[in-house]
């Protein structure tokens, strides 16, 4: 393609092409051919990287067609080998008989802007990496901890228990057999204390029975420690999923229950798993005092519930919705792919 000069194009704003001879739609902007002080050079589409052919620029579609082009982001090669960025954009300019005699085409340089803006995209797709890495790593942590404290701790303290148990009943002091019932009951306590914390860290019913069982589960833990009214419905989701899958579901699920209880005040709290050929829907909605999502999530200390809550969905190929007003209720999506 036949150009102004490198040195020229991305520093001229604006620049005005005639077309050769007057009005015909040759599909080349053939402008200055001939002059030493145009020349050829590459350039490839931004977001494809594809090599753009003589006829696809805006201009020669406008002197083609008469097709206004605007902001197409192009990179070029100039005449020293440097890379450019180019915003570019043409239209044509008719005579009195409406025959196209000229284009008019303005290049913006943004080179800095879009470096910024890649740097932008390749930072936000390792944090997204890091923070599933670190989401996986906390779950590998949590089921190892679950099982630590119900196989080792747990089953320490239920042993020594039977021990106290016996010594008190072999123990001919009252007062000592006394204190041996106190520590018998308070080994009692730590037994099922432990069992609940190593449950909470991996609900049981998760890996053996599976999300509608596990979500079943924790809301009648929710409905049994709160005031409000807990709905839930499955009904369309009856076989299992794949186990990351599930896992995500249910601690977004967890998340946004947690944040009803702490946040919502509500008087209702319904949650549904709605499964078609396509997708997984889990929707948590309550009726309680609402709040401004968009207005969170522009802050730069966000909480990391709702955050969490996003990284989650993206990592499964889902993405979270969250609709609220203050004073309406809250209303959280998160809608996953179902591969095949
Ligand atoms: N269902 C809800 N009803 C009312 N307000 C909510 C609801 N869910 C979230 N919020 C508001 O959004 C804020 C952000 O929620 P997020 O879960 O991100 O953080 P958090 O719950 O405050 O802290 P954490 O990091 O422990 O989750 C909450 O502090 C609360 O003000
Ligand atoms: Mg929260």
């Amino acid at each position: 393609m036949r150009f102004r000069s490198a040195s020229g194009l991305p520093t001229q704003a604006a620049s005005c092409w005639p077309t050769t001879p007057p009005g015909a739609g040759s599909g080349r902007a053939n402008a200055g051919s001939g002059r030493k002080d145009y020349g050829e050079f590459k350039a490839w589409w931004s977001s494809t990287g594809k090599l753009l052919e003589a006829a696809e620029w805006g201009m020669s579609r406008v002197v083609a067609t008469g097709a206004v082009s605007q902001n197409e982001m192009v990179d070029i090669e100039c005449f020293d080998g440097s890379r450019k960025t180019i915003l570019n954009s043409a239209m044509p300019i008719y005579d009195a008989d409406g025959q196209i005699r000229a284009c008019i085409a303005v290049n913006q340089e943004i080179t800095d802007l879009k470096r910024v803006q890649d740097d932008l995209v390749r930072v936000r797709n390792q944090l997204a990496a890091l923070s599933g890495a670190a989401l996986s790593i906390q779950e590998q942590e949590r089921k190892r901890l679950s099982m630590e404290l119900h196989d080792e701790i747990g089953q320490t303290l239920s042993a020594l228990k039977i021990v106290v148990e016996t010594a008190r009943r072999h123990c001919k002091n009252k007062t000592l057999a006394d204190y041996m019932q106190q520590a018998s009951e308070m080994a009692d306590t730590l037994v099922s204390d432990v069992r609940e914390i190593a449950r909470r860290l991996r609900p049981p019913p998760l890996d053996d029975l599976g999300l509608v069982a596990a979500l079943r589960w924790h809301l009648d833990r929710v409905a049994r420690a709160a005031t409000l009214e807990v709905r839930f419905d499955a009904e369309t989701l009856t076989q299992r999923l794949s186990s990351d899958l599930e896992l995500g579901c249910f601690r977004i699920a967890q998340e946004a229950v947690s944040n009803v209880m702490r946040h919502a005040a509500a008087s209702c709290l319904t949650v549904t798993l709605e499964k078609n050929n396509h997708h997984l829907t889990l929707c948590v909605r309550d009726d309680g005092c609402g709040f401004a999502p968009e207005s969170l999530f522009a802050e730069l200390n966000h909480p990391l519930g709702l955050l969490g809550m996003r990284e989650r969905a993206a990592m499964l190929g889902g993405e979270l919705r969250v609709r609220s007003t203050p004073g309406q209720g809250a209303e959280v999506q998160a809608i996953f792919p179902l591969g095949g």
